[in-house]
């Protein structure tokens, strides 16, 4: 093997190595789902259904408010949203799985917002949602 040809064999190792890395750091460093942005006004949340033509599930992060909610469309066309806010001391819970995980002390929740592993007990809030006009409106109470 000439010399030009070992180069070009290495960095194209080298640049394959790299990508697989920054994979897998942004795979373990939590959630890489982009979140949707939008207000609250009259203490209600509308995100636009075009949003699940793709993905029946949706981070949504609500201006104003600390932590983000997690919306699910279910199989049966009905959303169901949870505040990701961990129940054991209050942490941010990131999407992990078909779940939430908190990165704090361990906690997991199935997507229906159940504790799957402690040291949280009791299960995330759930908000009521509706849909209205090709919008799913979370009533947060
Ligand atoms: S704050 Fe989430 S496990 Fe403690």
């Amino acid at each position: 093997m000439d010399r030009r040809k070992f180069v070009k064999q290495s960095c194209s190792l080298c640049v394959a190595a790299g990508a697989g890395m920054l994979m897998g750091s942004l795979a373990s460093c939590g959630s890489v789902l982009p979140a949707y942005k939008t207000q609250v006004a009259d203490n209600k949340i509308s995100v636009p259904e075009t949003l699940f033509t793709a993905t029946d599930f949706q981070l949504i992060q609500p201006k104003g408010m600390y932590y983000n909610i997690g919306l699910k469309k279910e199989k049966d066309g009905t959303y169901t949203a949870l505040l990701l806010r961990c129940t054991h001391a209050d942490n941010q819970l990131t999407p992990a799985g078909n779940g939430f995980k908190c990165t704090l002390h361990g906690s997991s929740f199935d997507n229906e917002g159940h504790v799957t592993n402690g040291p949280a007990q009791r299960p995330l809030k759930k908000y009521p949602t509706q849909i209205e006009s090709n919008q799913i409106i979370i009533q947060l109470s």
